[in-house]
């Protein structure tokens, strides 16, 4: 066949392809949109409840094609139903009425503050990854976009693996080929051409299609028993948007406030619904959510926030009861706030939503703890101490932990890995000086008072020790 053919088809094929590629960014930048900087806001300030992919609904509506649906209204409506979604429901705007309706009265959160170039940036990133043309870079379709989403290989590598067992097979019978003329050629007789079927069968072939097997399934499955268990960035929902960037951040609550645990013992343990009462017997609704998260609070401990008292025998109050109660606090709250009374459904989704919040198959009722999720979790065989690392070693939360104070919702940061654990006391300094419990090492210190050593790394205390870590 004619090879000049096929190169021209294929240079041609390519230059199309980049040539789109680079228009298609150009006409981003030709609408002065900076779709990276649009990005980063949709994902610190709506990927809370609008999906990243654009299409799929989470708590708030999908927003791919958002603005096709928004073609009938002024382009200021749309811009206004993102800065306060809100006053245009109680302004009674006809499509903000009706998704308010739609979405059982959920509120989106405000933010007032979104300049017009802002929320350009937004709609034009939420176009481009809906249109999957975002992230799509000149040269090729790889973009940071594609990586995150770590698509599965596994068909391209089926693929691959088929292509490179049918170039063996050709290769084999061209190696057949070559030798029956070379015997030909040399005059001698020929023996027997191998089939197809013999050279598949031969043993060297299926000797080898065993050992790939075993490797790769070897490999496949030590991976899967190492991750097993183990969930770096593992985010939860929990059932109250409760925020660290909130508290531990803008009101700078000291991580031991609530989790006293951290310096006295092994666990570091999750605050009970009494210590979010000591503020929160004040705070009864928030600037974001209103009354429909603290109410959450209420719900579960017994709190009345009309009377500014505790429910008695709360515990075996019965659901309608309740609901009467909480419901009142969210309408009397709503008509304190607008001066009118809340549109319909609104009550009825808050209280649905404190409801689905509070229960799962396991607990039926809204009354008792809150069920949060666990996030970080070692398996039972490895030890972990809390105290040990933040009292006596001096180790930051954040060294594990990450910026917390900067989360809206808590991640698993490190990987909790032995491999993870076992680094950081290798190259881990004990503060030695003043700290009383390093006392018995009198070899260490008499060695750093006479300048023999600089330093002792957790290791030379005995941190690589397999029963140190395990039980
Ligand atoms: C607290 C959750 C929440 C956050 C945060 C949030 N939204 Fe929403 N959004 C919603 C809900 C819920 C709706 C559905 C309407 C309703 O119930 O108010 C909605 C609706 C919308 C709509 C209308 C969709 C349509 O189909 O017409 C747009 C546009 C929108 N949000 C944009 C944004 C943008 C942009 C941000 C970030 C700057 C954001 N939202 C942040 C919850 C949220
Ligand atoms: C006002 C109380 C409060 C403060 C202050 C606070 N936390 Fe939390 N923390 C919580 C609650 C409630 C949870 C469970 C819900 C969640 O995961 O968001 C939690 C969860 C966590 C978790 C995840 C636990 C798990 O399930 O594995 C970590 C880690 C954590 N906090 C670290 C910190 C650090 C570090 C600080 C200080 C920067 C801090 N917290 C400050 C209340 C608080
Ligand atoms: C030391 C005081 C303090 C403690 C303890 C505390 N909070 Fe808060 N919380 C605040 C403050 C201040 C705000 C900000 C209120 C606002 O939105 O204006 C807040 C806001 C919130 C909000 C956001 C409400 C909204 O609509 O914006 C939630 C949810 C919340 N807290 C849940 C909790 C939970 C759950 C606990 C217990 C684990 C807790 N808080 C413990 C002080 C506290
Ligand atoms: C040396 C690393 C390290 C430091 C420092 C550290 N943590 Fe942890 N933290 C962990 C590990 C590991 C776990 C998982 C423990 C388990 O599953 O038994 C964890 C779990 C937690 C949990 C979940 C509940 C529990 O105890 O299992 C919370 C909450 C938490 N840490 C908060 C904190 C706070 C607050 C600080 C600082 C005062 C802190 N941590 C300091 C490593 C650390
Ligand atoms: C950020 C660094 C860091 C990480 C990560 C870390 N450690 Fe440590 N660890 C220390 C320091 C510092 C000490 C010294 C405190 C002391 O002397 O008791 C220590 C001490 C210990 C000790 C006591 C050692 C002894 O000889 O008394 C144990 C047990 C331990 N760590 C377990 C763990 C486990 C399990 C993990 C992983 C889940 C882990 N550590 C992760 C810094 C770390
Ligand atoms: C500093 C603490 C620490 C020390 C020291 C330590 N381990 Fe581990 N080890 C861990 C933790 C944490 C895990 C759990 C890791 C996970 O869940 O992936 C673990 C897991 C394991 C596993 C299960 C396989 C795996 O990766 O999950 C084996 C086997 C093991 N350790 C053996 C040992 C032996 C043998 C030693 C002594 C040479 C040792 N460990 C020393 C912390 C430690």
């Amino acid at each position: 066949m004619n090879n000049r053919f096929w190169l021209k088809r294929l240079s041609i094929f390519l230059s199309t392809f980049l040539l789109t590629a680079t228009l298609i960014a150009q006409e981003d930048a030709a609408a002065g949109l900076d779709l990276d900087a649009g990005k980063a806001l949709f994902r610190s300030q709506c990927a809370t409840c609008h999906a990243t992919n654009m299409k799929t609904d989470a708590t708030g509506p999908a927003l791919g094609g958002v603005e096709e649906r928004w073609v009938d209204y002024p382009q200021e409506d749309l811009y206004s139903w993102i800065r306060n979604s809100q006053a245009m429901v109680t302004a009674g705007h006809p499509r903000g009425t009706a998704l308010f309706e739609e979405w059982n009265g959920s509120i989106m959160t405000p933010f007032l503050n979104l300049t017009d170039e802002q929320i350009a940036n937004i709609l034009g990133y939420i176009d481009g990854v809906y249109n999957e043309t975002y992230g799509v870079v000149p040269g090729g379709p790889i973009g940071p976009e594609v990586e995150e989403e770590k698509p599965d290989n596994t068909l391209l590598f089926v693929v691959l693996a088929a292509i490179l067992a049918i170039l063996a097979v050709i290769l084999a019978r061209i190696i057949s080929n070559l030798n029956y003329m070379v015997e030909v050629r040399e005059g001698a007789t020929p023996g027997p051409r191998k089939t197809l079927v013999e050279i598949l069968t031969s043993k060297g072939i299926i000797a080898f299609v065993i050992f790939t097997l075993v490797v790769l399934g070897g490999y496949t499955t030590v991976n899967n028993a190492i991750s097993l268990g183990r969930q770096q960035g593992y985010q939860p929902e929990q059932p109250i948007k409760f925020s660290h960037a909130t508290h531990a951040g803008l009101n700078k609550i000291d991580c031991n406030y609530c989790h006293d645990g951290a310096r006295r013992s092994k666990h570091s343990v999750i605050p009970s619904t009494n210590t979010c009462m000591n503020c929160h017997r004040a705070i009864k609704e928030g600037t974001t959510y209103g009354t429909a998260e603290i109410t959450k609070i209420f719900a579960s401990i017994g709190y009345d926030p009309s009377t500014d008292s505790y429910i008695s025998d709360y515990e075996n109050m019965s659901q309608s009861d309740i609901e009467d109660i909480y419901k009142k606090w969210i309408a009397d709250t709503y008509v304190r706030n607008n001066n009118t009374a809340p549109p319909g459904g609104f009550v009825e989704g808050q209280w649905n939503d404190i409801v689905s919040s509070l229960t799962n198959e396991n607990k039926t009722k809204v009354q008792g703890p809150i069920e949060w999720i666990r996030i970080h979790n070692l398996p039972d065989h490895a030890y972990f101490n809390h105290a040990q690392h933040v009292t006596v070693g001096k180790v930051e939360c954040q060294t594990c932990h990450g910026p917390v104070e900067e989360m809206e919702v808590v991640e698993q940061y490190s990987p909790l890995s032995m491999g993870w654990c076992i680094n950081c006391h290798r190259q881990t300094e004990v503060q030695f000086k003043d700290n009383d419990y390093y006392k018995a090492y009198t070899k260490y210190h008499e060695e750093i008072a006479n300048g023999q050593r600089t330093k002792v790394t957790v290791e030379e205390i005995g941190g690589l020790e397999c029963q140190k870590c395990h039980y």
